[in-house]
């Protein structure tokens, strides 16, 4: 029993000493990285047969096109229109920003804790109808009830406590409103995030296995993403930098390659009170 107590203490505080360490990196690259069009920190997605691209852009959009299509797969199953939309680590604000313009919700609100990102998306985007602000994705500072959908991108893995976060989804969501996630996890994590999301009191309606798609995107993307960390960063951060960039034949990449690394995309509602998934 105590045992049990002391290893559930000691994995809660090596979580957030590893939420503690993403933030102060998130913030470093926010506050040190300031070029205007470098929008996205996700690894993209390209349909598997055909042509990758999958919709039409404009020149600027396009730059960054997978990491685009990565929101346009996540939020292809709701209908956004007219809705007041959530993101939950928004980044540098390029995925609120495309939603916002394309596929044209009344308010699109983006939420991320490093305050240097929110002010950079405060900075570079000036659409009406969408904003940025400073908050934990376990502690959001929204009333209940306040959003129709919630997206969340390659964001979680860094959260403490994913229970938190799911808790605050389903509270900030309306009856009847979608969350719409996407991130990637250890073949052994994953039964955990499974798990976490079937406790969430929200309804799984769909779960897809997206690696495939996202290997093709790096695949497809990696010359640009390389180009510009190489312009980017001082010699002695590159390893790090294409690492986290998941290029070619560094970790992440290799570990989506073998199976040890899984990247899932779900769509879930709050309904009826919140019924479980059997
Ligand atoms: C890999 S980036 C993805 C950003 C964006 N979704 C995209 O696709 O470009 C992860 C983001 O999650 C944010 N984040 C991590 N932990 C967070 C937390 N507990 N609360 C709010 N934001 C968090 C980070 O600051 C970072 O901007």
């Amino acid at each position: 029993m105590k045992t049990n107590f002391v290893s559930a203490l000691f994995s809660s505080i090596l979580a957030k000493i590893k939420g503690a360490l993403w933030k102060l990196c998130y913030q470093h690259m926010a506050k040190s990285y300031r070029r205007e069009d470098w929008k996205f920190m996700n690894y993209g997605y390209a349909p598997l047969e055909g042509n990758p691209e999958m919709m039409p852009l404009s020149q600027a959009d396009a730059l960054e096109r997978y990491c685009i299509q990565l929101y346009r797969h996540v939020a292809s199953d709701v209908d956004l229109a007219g809705l007041e939309v959530l993101e939950i680590g928004s980044g540098r604000g390029g995925g609120a920003d495309y939603i916002k313009r394309y596929l044209k919700p009344k308010t699109m609100m983006g939420v991320d804790f490093a305050k240097d990102a929110v002010a950079f998306c405060n900075r570079n985007y000036c659409v009406d109808g969408l904003a940025f602000k400073v908050g934990n994705a376990e502690s959001l500072p929204f009333a209940d009830s306040s959003f129709d959908a919630v997206v969340n991108v390659e964001s979680s893995h860094c959260y403490p406590s994913v229970a938190a976060f799911l808790g605050q989804v389903k509270r900030v969501l309306r009856e009847g409103g979608h969350f719409l996630f996407a991130d990637m996890r250890s073949k052994e994590d994953l039964s955990v995030l499974r798990e976490q999301l079937r406790q969430s009191g929200m309804t799984l309606i769909r779960e897809t296995e997206i690696t495939p798609n996202v290997l093709r995107a790096l695949k497809l993307d990696n010359e640009r993403r390389t180009a510009m960390i190489a312009q980017m960063v001082r010699k002695s951060k590159l390893k790090g930098f294409l690492k986290f960039a998941g290029v070619e034949d560094t970790k992440f990449n290799k570990m989506l390659k073998n199976g040890e690394m899984v990247y899932i995309s779900c769509l879930l509602q709050k309904s009826n009170g919140g019924a479980m998934h059997p």
